[in-house]
């Protein structure tokens, strides 16, 4: 997030605009809680994880009157356009300013879960897939030392984007995701196998979406009789210093948005297609479905044998 911040206000301020931050999100336009961010205001940030406006969640915004006042609040601000850094809430609020004021918004994909349409990449989630990762490859250890299966669950909310590219990178034996039905049964089945070949230890990784880690080991361990552990990585997943990747994806998608939205366009999400910079309208991004890549869902499988 602060990446994309400093993406943006280099950017804008290289246009010759001001920039002016809103601190925790829509709340905070409504209390009018305003940084005024300089480009020495945004230096030495791009290392660290978080955001310097802090976020939060906001009823208010969530009603009409409240987004009128958000509006009247940007204007008094004399704020001619907004970028807007965030996921599905986020990017919804945005396109509601858009549609009912006419306001002059850009939107920029944040989130770890890799959810959002109109983009390969959202910002986070290169960042999270290694923290979880990290911890995957640590576990690992025990598992083979003490033949153990673990059974790991990340985070994604209802999509299984990170337990995927985690499952691969990590080398897990299965993955479970929402998007795709699975078969306990089978899995257990599958580790007997895996057992039966000389193979004692496993790991499972498991998006919170999908299923509770600790529900999985307990029917793993009464089924096949294996030694089993659960570990929920939670929200170390959304925190530490950015990786390269996401530093400068995010740097790339802030600075692309402050330049479209002083070029006049609004409405949008910036985004990446392969390596190149792309923007969509907000409307087609929230309500597009990202889906799962089926050749890399395959590839856990043939992975696993
Ligand atoms: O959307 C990002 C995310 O980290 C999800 O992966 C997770 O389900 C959720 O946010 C956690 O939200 P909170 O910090 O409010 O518990």
């Amino acid at each position: 997030m602060n990446a994309a911040i400093r993406g943006v206000v280099r950017a804008a301020i290289g246009r010759g605009a001001t920039v002016v931050g809103f601190q925790h999100g829509y709340e905070g336009i409504i209390q009018n809680e305003t940084l005024m961010l300089s480009s020495k205001s945004v230096g030495g940030i791009i290392t660290d994880g978080g955001t310097i406006l802090r976020t939060a969640r906001s009823r208010e915004f969530m009603e009409r009157q409240g987004r009128e006042r958000a509006i009247q609040v940007l204007r008094d601000n004399g704020c001619q356009g907004m970028v807007v850094i965030g996921g599905d809430g986020s990017l919804t609020g945005a396109l509601k300013l858009h549609e009912e004021f006419d306001y002059p918004v850009m939107g920029v994909p944040g989130s770890i879960d890799n959810d959002i349409s109109g983009t390969d990449y959202s910002i986070g989630f290169d960042t999270a897939v290694n923290a979880a990762l990290d911890a995957v490859d640590r576990v690992r250890d025990t598992a083979y030392s003490h033949e153990r299966v673990f059974v790991i669950e990340v985070m994604g909310r209802r999509n299984g984007f990170i337990a995927l590219e985690v499952a691969l990178a990590g080398g897990a034996e299965a993955v479970l995701i929402p998007e795709v039905p699975y078969s306990l049964l089978e899995i257990c089945d599958q580790l007997r196998e895996s057992a039966d070949k000389g193979k004692k230890s496993s790991i499972i990784v498991v998006a919170e979406g999908a299923a509770k880690a600790g529900d999985i080991k307990e029917f793993i361990q009464k089924n096949t009789g294996f030694e089993a552990r659960n570990l929920v990585l939670g929200h170390m997943q959304r925190g530490g210093s950015p990786t390269a990747f996401d530093r400068v994806l995010a740097l790339r998608l802030g600075a692309f948005a402050a330049n479209r939205l002083l070029s006049g366009y609004r409405g949008e999400m910036t985004g990446v297609d392969g390596n190149k910079l792309v923007s969509h309208p907000l409307g087609y991004v929230l309500s597009t479905e990202r889906a799962i890549d089926p050749e890399k869902l395959l590839l856990t499988e043939v992975m696993a044998q």
